[in-house]
């Protein structure tokens, strides 16, 4: 894939945004002058928070609000609180609030963006690969309850994404490689050439660590997504945004069971290898493939043997998996693959299906 541009634009209906790739420079395309911003951070990502108010000449007031990091501060709670440092801040409608975080950070201030005031403008500025390829851009926000994940959300665009890699640098490698998860669902539903871009580059030693095929790669994955947004913004039944939640529906329902101790981007792989072996059950691609599959995961260190699942139980994951958003009158509803590249919607999968792939993983 050659994505070369210095940014693109999410295009859609109502109102599109510009997705930067050169770091934080392009905010000065968007001047801040006499806004007041809020700026949300984790305990983590916090220590940015300069070099992105040194971007903010000419606002109002700007101030940092910080966050225990982590998923379990991912809650209704915190989405609150967001909203009340906004009002001490002296937030009006015109008020901006910026994400400078993760998934978490960006999913929380998205959703604290939508209600504040009934809604006000954000920006996305991620800084974990999993955010930089996936959750900043479609917009998406939300918050998990005690029973699932995002349970309760909104879809709220952002006003700019900027994009700066240097930011990986920090970011611990198990958080490095869980991101990579989402870059392989692109490949494995969307597009073959990128998964094989993705099983070429990642032969070579040191390939997450490499700065370059980390920039290639979230372009390439940006375009991707941005793609499949702008034909489906709001995950019409049927229609392509669905793809996207490969290997979720096993995954989100790992993810609450471990007590969020697999990362969202491990719980996703984890789903996507079930997911291929299910998809092997019903004759829909062949085992090779889903050995590639897994090869691939396992070279960016998202191999069973990577994270720990023992404490997981094919009955307790089905019962799960039957609160997910996108079963219908109880009926499962999964995304599987039905080639590298292609993939579609299998509904009324039957539950001793789903149970012996289950099983097969977690033996
Ligand atoms: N909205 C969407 O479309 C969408 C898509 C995919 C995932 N998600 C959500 O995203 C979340 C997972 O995202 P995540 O993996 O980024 O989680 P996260 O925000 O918790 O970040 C992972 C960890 O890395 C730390 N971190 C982030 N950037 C860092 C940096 N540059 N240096 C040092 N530490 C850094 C964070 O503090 C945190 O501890 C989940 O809640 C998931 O549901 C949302
Ligand atoms: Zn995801």
């Amino acid at each position: 894939m050659n994505v070369d541009e210095d940014m693109i634009w999410m295009r859609l209906e109502r109102r599109s945004y510009p997705i930067y790739f050169g770091g934080l420079r392009p905010i000065c395309n968007h001047p801040v002058d006499g806004r007041t911003i809020l700026v949300v951070a984790d305990s983590e990502t916090a220590q940015y928070s300069d070099r992105v108010t040194a971007e903010l000449a000419g606002a109002k007031a700007v101030s940092t609000w910080v966050f225990p990091a982590g998923e379990v501060s991912k809650t209704l709670a915190t989405a609150v609180e967001i909203c009340q440092a906004a009002l001490r801040l002296g937030c009006g409608r015109d008020a901006l609030f910026i994400a400078l975080g993760g998934g978490v950070t960006g999913d929380l201030t998205g959703f604290a963006a939508s209600i504040y005031m009934r809604g006000i403008e954000f920006w996305q500025i991620p800084t974990s690969l999993l955010a930089m390829v996936d959750s900043s851009i479609g917009g998406k926000t939300g918050v998990d309850l005690p029973n699932g994940k995002n349970l309760l959300g909104t879809f709220h665009q952002p006003a700019a994404v900027f994009i700066e890699t240097d930011f990986l640098r920090t970011l611990p490698a198990e958080h490095l490689a869980a991101g990579m998860a989402e870059v392989v669902k692109y490949g494995v539903t969307l597009d073959r050439a990128f998964f094989m871009y993705l099983e070429r580059e990642l032969e070579l030693p040191a390939a997450l660590e490499d700065q370059d095929f980390l920039r290639s790669v979230i372009r390439g994955s940006c375009y991707l997504k941005a793609n499949i947004v702008r034909r489906d913004e709001y995950e019409t039944r049927g229609a392509v945004r669905e793809l996207l939640n490969f290997g979720h529906t096993f995954g989100h329902a790992a993810e609450v069971l471990s007590d969020y101790r697999l990362l969202h981007g491990q719980a996703v792989a984890w789903g996507m290898t079930v997911a291929g072996r299910l998809a092997v059950r019903f004759g829909r691609w062949s085992k090779a493939d889903a050995a590639r599959l897994e090869a691939l995961l396992a070279k960016c260190r998202l191999g069973r043997e990577h994270y720990d699942c023992s404490g997981l139980s094919a009955e307790a994951v089905l019962a799960a998996m039957r609160l997910d958003k996108k079963n219908r009158d109880g009926r499962l509803r999964l995304v599987l693959p039905t080639g590298i590249g292609r993939a579609s919607i299998a509904k009324n999968v039957a539950a001793d299906d789903v149970l012996a792939a289950l099983r097969e993983v977690l033996q």
